[in-house]
């Protein structure tokens, strides 16, 4: 059984990423509210470009809808990127993504513990923000070091396991979902107090930055907007995934007012040894 529904293969492989949906509304639901914290994309390619300004084979791992792809060809203009994620979608919101943007892109569907790249054969990899998806990360770590030629570098993100816990007592405390609170992070996999020591055992450490998030959620319609969106929470069918009837629900039982939320978002530079 899954630990959470982060690593729930079904809904992973369904729900969570079958198509771009959720996921863009998910990001705009916090981008919204984001009042501070330095921009992730940034920071990621920030380290990057520190750690391999010159690097040719560029690959970045679960890219999602390819924010962080995007920024590694604006940034470091390698002779060869390459975009793996397991949802053929959202690696078709990449291709337009770069085609617009005029850069040149690889997609390969493929399972980050199965990369279909030679040994030895990546300079720089990212994987931001999805090795949480698998109960042994340390597996897909295993597999991308594999592909990292030797001095090669990867850069690693993930959230704190306390991530938006305000959100989970707000929805637990309306009634709607009273275990919000006592039910596993969705990042218990792979969490700001474990990224090092688990990467440690694959790969050399070479810097750790953990940085605060600060969410500000104008009122509860804006908190049913990223609710809906995040399969952490067990709502009644007629209001789960629906953001006006979730909305419509919390401000029958609670006072509507703005909500703040916070995330520690961690990042690790490793290299293959
Ligand atoms: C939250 S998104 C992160 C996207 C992107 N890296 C970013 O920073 O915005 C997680 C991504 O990991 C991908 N993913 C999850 N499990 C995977 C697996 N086993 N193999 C490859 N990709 C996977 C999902 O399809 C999704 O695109």
């Amino acid at each position: 059984m899954s630990i959470t529904p982060f690593t729930d293969p079904a809904l992973i492989a369904g729900p969570l990423y079958a198509d771009a949906n959720r996921l863009a509304r998910r990001t705009s639901a916090l981008h919204a509210a984001k009042i501070s914290g330095p921009d992730a994309t940034a920071t990621i390619t920030d380290l990057a470009a520190t750690a391999a300004p010159g690097a040719g084979v560029v690959c970045d791992i679960g890219c999602g809808r390819g924010s962080t792809t995007a920024a590694l060809a604006a940034r470091l203009a390698p002779a060869q990127l390459i975009a793996v994620d397991q949802s053929a979608a959202l690696l078709a919101t990449v291709t337009a993504r770069l085609a617009r943007a005029g850069q040149p892109v690889t997609t390969l569907v493929a399972d980050f513990h199965h990369i279909p790249l030679l040994d030895r054969s990546v300079d720089l990899a990212v994987a931001a923000f999805c090795l949480y998806h698998f109960p042994h990360p340390q597996q897909a770590l295993t597999e991308i070091r594999r592909c990292l030629r030797p001095g090669g570098h990867v850069v690693l993100a993930t959230k704190s396991a306390c991530s938006y816990r305000e959100i989970d007592q707000l929805v637990a405390t309306s009634g709607l979902d009273p275990d919000a609170v006592a039910r596993p992070s969705l990042y218990q996999s792979l969490h700001t107090d474990t990224i090092t020591q688990i990467t440690e055992g694959v790969l050399t450490v070479e810097a750790v930055v953990s940085q605060q998030h600060v969410f500000r959620f104008n009122d509860l319609n804006h908190i049913a907007a990223y609710v809906a969106t995040s399969p952490k929470y067990q709502l009644a069918k007629q209001m789960a995934g629906d953001p006006v009837a979730l909305g419509a629900a919390l401000r029958a039982r609670l006072l509507d007012r703005p909500v703040t939320a916070t995330s520690t978002v961690t990042y690790v530079l490793a290299r293959r040894r």
